[in-house]
């Protein structure tokens, strides 16, 4: 069940949930912490953030590798998400991973399954809005993650916003026993937030994507600067995003970061999010202001 032709030595790469039952309950047996980095492959310096982070507070790290079929959209990238498990399984080994998990999908979803997480509220807006089934998809599959591989601690990306908001709340409110980590966006040095996504794009478009954190960055600086009115901000937002070449807004708007509401004036904190088409590559970025 490990996969020795691509597993680097150090590491423990399963595909069966018994497998990594009998391994983290190994680890827990023997006292140790364990932390739960989910993940759906092709690996960048964001999802190693998370594992250096569960690295530094956990004793034995688990990462998992799954491309979820249920969060994609019939229109969506599914079939062509990026894929490269023999770079990713050394990725992990070299960032201190004990185990990587990843199974094959009729190993998640054997035939006749048919429970889902609904969600309402968080899951309805935003993303939600634009991708209908895409939290319920997430949802279900972080929480039969975390009955597969029985962690302390998982590790999310404040890049995904909405996500681990929803996580966190279905945490809650299903009595999930697991400390849920929010770990900072990582950014290309231009302000690019990384995403596996980002090989989608082309020279022109990689330039254009750029406008997803300026626009985050003008919100951030007209609050600054005293905007009080946030329908004026909003509309600087999307004109910027709008007047990019190959940039098509979806959304772009500030929110409450508990509620994810959108607000009309300003808090002493709130999140400025975004969504864009870049040609046919869909981004989303966020971004946590204080006044
Ligand atoms: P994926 O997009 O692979 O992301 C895995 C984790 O990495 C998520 O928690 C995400 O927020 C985090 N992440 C992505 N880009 C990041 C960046 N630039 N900086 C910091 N963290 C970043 O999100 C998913 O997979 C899936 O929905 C999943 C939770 C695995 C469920 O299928």
């Amino acid at each position: 069940m490990s996969s020795p032709s691509v597993c680097p030595p150090a590491l423990t790469a399963v595909e069966r949930i018994a497998a990594i039952r009998a391994i983290v309950a190994a680890a827990r047996d023997r006292g140790e912490r364990v932390g739960l980095v989910p993940t759906m492959g092709a690996l960048h310096a964001g999802h190693l953030s998370l594992m250096q982070a569960a690295r530094n507070e956990c004793d034995f790290v688990v990462a998992t590798i799954f491309v979820n079929p249920k969060q994609f959209g019939p229109q969506e990238d599914f079939r062509k998400y990026p894929r490269d498990l023999a770079t990713d399984l050394r990725l992990c080994a070299e960032a201190g991973v004990d185990a990587v998990f990843h199974p094959p999908t009729e190993e998640v979803y054997p035939p006749g399954f048919t429970s889902f997480v609904e969600m309402g509220g968080l899951s309805e807006v935003l993303e939600g809005r634009f991708r209908p089934g895409h939290f319920r998809g997430v949802a279900t599959v972080v929480l039969k993650l975390f009955q597969m591989v029985p962690a302390d601690c998982a590790y999310f990306g404040q890049k995904d916003y909405q996500q681990q908001a929803i996580i966190r709340r279905m945490c809650g409110d299903l009595n999930v026993p697991i400390e849920i980590r929010v770990c900072p966006t990582i950014r290309e040095p231009d302000g690019l937030a990384l995403s596996s996504r980002n090989v989608f794009l082309n020279e022109a478009e990689r330039k254009a994507a750029l406008s997803l954190s300026r626009a985050l960055h003008l919100a951030r600086q007209k609050i600054s600067e005293g905007a009080t009115d946030l329908h004026v901000v909003r509309d600087e937002m999307r004109q910027l995003l709008n007047s990019t070449p190959t940039v098509h807004a979806d959304y772009a708007t500030l929110v409450d970061p508990d509620t994810l509401e959108e607000i009309a004036t300003v808090l002493p904190r709130q999140v400025a999010v975004v969504a864009a088409r870049v040609g046919v590559t869909r981004l989303i970025d966020n971004l946590i202001i204080e006044k």
